[in-house]
């Protein structure tokens, strides 16, 4: 019998050991969901769209590094509308957010609801575009691409194409140039920084340039009108992104064209299609524009939120692909 009341009271006591544990376990659940709502921040984000791979991508990226990092989102799609943007930048001060942080849509025209902000006390950070403002005192600080440099090594790889497969050549090199939205920061600086390299060479002209708004529909549009214009004779195509790049890329072979044999074509991004169109040697040089900064973005955010200090500009990495490139080396894309 005493036997018996030993085995009852070691099974009581491993169920009690059991409990406790079990207990304490969630309470430390409890405690930390409870230290995250505490600690945790709203950050009030303006989207322009989903005009690209890309953007889905960058979209992807912020929502997903939010959920990660205890980020409450709040986020808004301007459906590429600027008015938009302003109307949701005004919802979160209204809503006493945090942080707010938003991509421009274009540069100009940010002034008034940034005061509107600073005014609120809320901390606002720019990210993928810029802004041209006076005040500086408008944002905190800025993580991004760097467009000029984008621009810039367009125009190296073109020049260094040149300069290896035709040194005898005379004629001027023509060039078409398919810019993306007018007036925002990546048109603007590619633009810049294209012609900050080539503008050293007489012998290459741009001899026709219009913005296809980073839409694959417009770059199609308008390869379409330039093939039956005056400029329809043309060695190179510089175009903004690769939306526009792949638009314009069916509407040459549906011509029977050799894009990346006849005609050099340059794009940004660096979305799997391209990487693909480089591989198929379609496409002759692919610059990376990096859309994977969401985590940067939590980690920015978080401590503006706390009042520190960020770096006023941060641009992330970026590589360049040509066609002397082992396709097969260049990690997935996942845009
Ligand atoms: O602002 C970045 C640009 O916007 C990307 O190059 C383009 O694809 C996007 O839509």
């Amino acid at each position: 019998m005493a036997g018996k009341k030993k085995e009852i009271l070691s099974w009581a006591l491993l169920f009690f050991a059991v409990f406790t544990l079990f207990a304490s376990c969630n309470k430390t659940e409890d405690n930390n969901k409870e230290d995250e709502q505490k600690n945790g921040i709203i950050l009030g984000f303006s989207q322009i769209g989903a005009e690209s791979a890309w953007r889905k991508c960058n979209t992807r990226s912020i929502k997903a590094a939010a959920a990660e990092s205890g980020v409450q989102l709040l986020f808004s799609n301007a459906e590429q509308k600027q008015n938009n943007q302003i109307k949701a930048i005004r919802s979160f001060i209204a809503y006493q957010v945090d942080v707010i942080a938003f991509v421009p849509i274009v540069a100009d025209g940010w002034d008034n609801v940034l005061r509107e902000a600073r005014d609120a006390g809320i901390p606002v950070l720019i990210t993928d575009r810029k802004i041209t403002t006076n005040d500086e005192t408008l944002y905190a600080g800025f993580i991004g691409t760097d467009s000029e440099q984008e621009g810039r090594e367009a125009g190296k790889f073109l020049v260094q194409k040149f300069k290896n497969s035709d040194a005898s050549r005379t004629d001027p090199v023509r060039i078409i140039e398919i810019s993306g939205t007018e007036g925002s920061s990546p048109a603007k600086g590619r633009a810049a920084g294209f012609r900050e390299i080539i503008d050293e060479c007489p012998e290459y002209k741009i001899i026709y340039s219009e913005s296809g708004d980073f839409l694959r529909s417009k770059g199609n549009e308008i390869m379409r009108w330039i093939l039956a214009s005056e400029y329809k004779d043309f060695d190179v195509v510089f175009s903004h992104n690769d939306g526009m790049t792949l638009g314009i890329l069916d509407v040459m072979n549906e011509r029977g064209l050799n894009p990346g044999k006849d005609i050099v074509i340059i794009t940004i991004d660096a979305e799997q299609a391209a990487i693909d169109a480089l591989g198929r040697g379609a496409v002759n040089c692919v610059i990376e524009c990096n859309p994977k900064f969401g985590p940067t973005i939590m980690t920015l955010a978080k401590k503006l939120a706390k009042g520190e200090e960020i770096p006023r500009l941060m641009h992330v990495h970026e590589e360049v692909f040509t066609e002397d490139n082992n396709v097969e080396s260049i990690p997935p894309r996942g845009y």
